[in-house]
């Protein structure tokens, strides 16, 4: 038995980036890891060379999501470690964002989150135990122009994840989150622009550059393998802390973060992502 919370490992997204990284760096110490992807043969779970097991499950639809709890259930019994990693990023001005868009950026990196969380839970409660990491970033600290609605998913995911943590207390289950920075993955070349970003938008120029900037920065990132050594760090703690950001620059940004004042942030995010 590993650790304080089983062996059993469930990490949605896990076909690529830090979720896979995840996956096969824990599945390396020895955990019984159980990776999602949308992309999973439908029938039984799949076992990879690597040591995990890739199971189909669309983090936006309920079903899916259940059908894929209930099949590592069946097998294993319980499931000691959930990591809500599973994501997506939605740029474009808010102006030029349909309630769609928005909604499916929410859809995937919120309520997918959400929707884990709630078919996970009334095992860990039966058990005693249990873990939830979910896969913030640091830009849900940031306001970086043209990323709006995925800021505000991360927002929303480490406001749910705060109050979830204080509900878990009496059940002897834990919740954490992650906050990575920049990091080289899958996540830049599967960026979706709004259908209304293009030549036509007043922010057309202004976005291009923005986002421009972001993805450079993505792709000069580090690899997501410092992503996983967190998570896995996390997972062996038996007092987690709430918030984990990885990299030392964005520890030392989150705490400037506390010491500027507002306007002067938004300012040099401004010129930073040249907004
Ligand atoms: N890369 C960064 O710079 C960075 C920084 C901070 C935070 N993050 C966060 O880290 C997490 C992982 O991102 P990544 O960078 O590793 O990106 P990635 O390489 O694009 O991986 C994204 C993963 O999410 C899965 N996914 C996407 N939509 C899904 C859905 N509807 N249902 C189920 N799975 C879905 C994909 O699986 P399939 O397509 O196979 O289903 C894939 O395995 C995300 O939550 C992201 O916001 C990334």
């Amino acid at each position: 038995m590993k650790g304080y919370y089983g062996n059993v490992v469930l990490i949605t997204g896990a076909s690529s980036g830090i979720g896979k990284a995840c996956a096969e760096y824990m599945a390396r110490l020895g955990y019984r890891v159980y990776g999602t992807s949308r992309r999973a043969p439908e029938s039984s779970p799949e076992a990879l060379e690597n040591g995990m097991t890739m199971v189909r499950m669309d983090v936006c639809s309920d079903g899916s999501v259940k059908a894929a709890i209930d099949s590592i259930i069946r097998r294993e019994g319980e499931i000691g470690i959930v990591i809500n990693n599973a994501g997506m990023g939605i740029a474009g001005a808010v102006e030029d964002t349909s309630p769609q868009e928005a909604f499916l950026q929410m859809d995937t990196n919120f309520f997918g989150v959400h929707r884990v969380i709630r078919q996970v839970l009334p095992h860990m409660r039966k058990k005693g135990r249990g873990l939830i990491i979910n896969m913030s970033s640091v830009g849900a600290l940031f306001p970086i122009p043209y990323q709006s609605m995925y800021v505000a998913a991360k927002a929303a995911v480490e406001g749910m994840t705060g109050s979830l943590r204080n509900e878990l207390r009496p059940f002897g289950i834990k919740a954490a989150y992650v906050e990575p920075g920049d990091t080289k993955t899958g996540f830049t070349g599967s960026r979706i622009m709004t259908k209304e970003s293009g030549e036509g938008s007043a922010y057309y120029r202004y976005c291009k550059k923005s986002v421009a900037v972001m993805e450079r920065d993505e792709i000069n990132g580090p690899d997501p393998i410092t992503v996983a050594r967190a998570v896995a760090r996390l997972a062996e703690r038996k007092n987690p802390p709430v918030c984990v950001t990885v990299g030392l620059q964005y520890k030392i940004l989150v705490f400037l973060k506390r010491l500027v004042p507002k306007a002067l942030e938004s300012f040099v995010l401004s010129k930073m992502y040249k907004g």
